[in-house]
């Protein structure tokens, strides 16, 4: 998977970060025939985790109990918790990603979040990504596709889906080249935190040092990039300090990096598996967006979010007790019957009606303008660069799993190789 130009000469230089993902997804084929099972039993399900069932989360080990846990999978439900911060909090972080990246945005309740969160939101805005498009989404596509388009095969997850947003994550940074391989590594170490959490504490504090070096450099010479802009933005007199700026400079990974290659991988498998729908797309770009939204609703990446209860609520007639554990599922709130006709089957044709991918209220991603650009971008390079592109007829087993996060771990494809001019020679390659 270390196709990052430069060297890295660190003694986890040979260690596969795409292996930790593919473990941490698990080996659920399915798990949406228990989402409904559990819907159709009470929207609400309320499950005792008895004395000896540990605390907290597994990550932090000296976090407090978690007696409950409430898990939401009802489309109406999923978005009453999302849009109430003051009876549902977000605060419940602190004991889990929190403990690797610190305080950021998505621990946060109003006030103290609205304010971090507008300071963060200009570069995030649908008209200011207009600076990454080609520039940098642009190219990296670009590169990684032309690694790969003169041989007429490929596995589109380790050679495209799975480096594609990292690298963005570091450009738009404005990290030099020769850094990559480093930050690549030490970001999938960051990621996979419910993997190896002593491995993810040691890549948060590596990252951190990194970081201040990056950030007192841009303070003295500030740059066209997200570390400057972030330095610089200033909302009610408040600017950034470097401590608040850590938190949101490592949050970005697993909410940016991880996301976004699951997404694309499964937007991939959904039009590789339906040669019908991906000939419309093929035919149409106008479809592309609608083939986006379907995907993200049909395989939510990151199925669940996590709430507390800040006092005691009723919703869908059970009572949740003030410090409970709500789970919102997202990926069973997208296959809601109540919402969505014939919620299992992938069809870029349905009726439009939002999905909760992105969560909802105050949370809702800050990145969703940025991801949605990523992936049409790279659907259009995939259709433009890949001509007859068709899942490989020799493997048999491509599927999606995973319970946490979705996405396939493999995507074995043919196409016709692309004949293009060597870039120094102008000699036509394959
Ligand atoms: C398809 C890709 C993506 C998906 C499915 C996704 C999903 C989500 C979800 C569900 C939340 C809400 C969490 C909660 O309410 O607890 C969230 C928040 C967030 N996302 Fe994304 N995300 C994606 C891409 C991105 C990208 C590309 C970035 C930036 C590079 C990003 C940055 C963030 C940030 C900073 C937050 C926290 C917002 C806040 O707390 O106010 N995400 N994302």
């Amino acid at each position: 998977m270390d196709t990052m130009p430069g060297q890295d000469d660190s003694p986890a230089a040979s260690y596969d970060p795409m292996r930790q993902f593919t473990e941490l997804a698990g080996d659920v084929r399915d798990p949406y025939p228990m989402f409904a099972g559990i819907r159709a039993d009470s929207p609400v399900l309320h499950v005792h985790l008895g004395p000896g069932s540990g605390g907290g989360s597994g990550l932090d080990r000296k976090a407090p109990r978690v007696p409950s846990v409430f898990t939401v999978t009802s489309h109406e439900l999923a978005q009453q918790v999302l849009t109430d911060n003051a009876r549902f909090s977000s605060a419940g972080y602190a004991t889990t990603i929190g403990q690797v990246m610190g305080r950021s945005i998505i621990q946060m309740d109003p006030p103290e979040h609205l304010r971090h969160r507008a300071l963060a939101a200009r570069a995030f805005r649908a008209r200011a990504l207009d600076q990454w498009s080609d520039t940098i989404i642009g190219a990296t596509i670009g590169e990684l596709i032309d690694a790969f388009a003169g041989d007429g095969h490929a596995d589109l997850v380790p050679q495209l889906t799975f480096p594609f947003p990292v690298r963005v994550i570091a450009r738009i940074l404005g990290l030099p080249e020769a850094d990559w391989p480093r930050f690549l590594r030490l970001s999938t170490d960051l990621i996979a935190v419910m993997r190896d959490r002593d491995r993810a504490v040691a890549a948060s504090q590596e990252l951190r040092g990194y970081f201040a070096e990056i950030i007192a450099d841009r303070r003295r010479h500030p740059r066209d990039d997200l570390v400057s802009q972030l330095i610089e933005a200033e909302v009610g007199g408040h600017r950034l300090s470097d401590d608040e700026i850590y938190p949101f400079l490592l949050l970005l990974l697993p909410a940016g990096a991880e996301t976004t290659y699951r997404s694309s991988s499964n937007l991939l498998f959904g039009l590789l598996s339906d040669p019908g729908q991906l000939a419309a797309v093929r035919a149409d770009r106008d479809l592309v967006p609608q083939a986006i939204e379907e995907a993200l609703r049909w395989e939510t990446p990151a199925l669940t979010v996590a709430r507390m209860a800040t006092q005691d609520v009723e919703l869908g007639g059970v009572r949740i007790p003030s410090g409970g554990f709500v789970a919102v599922s997202l990926g069973a709130a997208n296959r809601d019957p109540g919402r969505y006709a014939d919620p299992d089957a992938f069809d870029i044709f349905r009726e439009d009606k939002q999905h909760l991918s992105f969560g909802d209220g105050t949370h809702t991603c800050l990145g969703m303008h940025l991801a949605r650009l990523e992936m049409r971008m790279l659907l259009n390079a995939v259709l433009d660069r890949l001509p007859g592109l068709r899942l490989d007829p020799a493997s048999d087993d491509v599927h999606i799993h995973g319970l946490l996060f979705r996405s396939p771990p493999n995507l074995p494809v043919r196409f016709d190789p692309a004949v293009r001019p060597h870039p120094f020679t102008g000699t036509i390659v394959r």
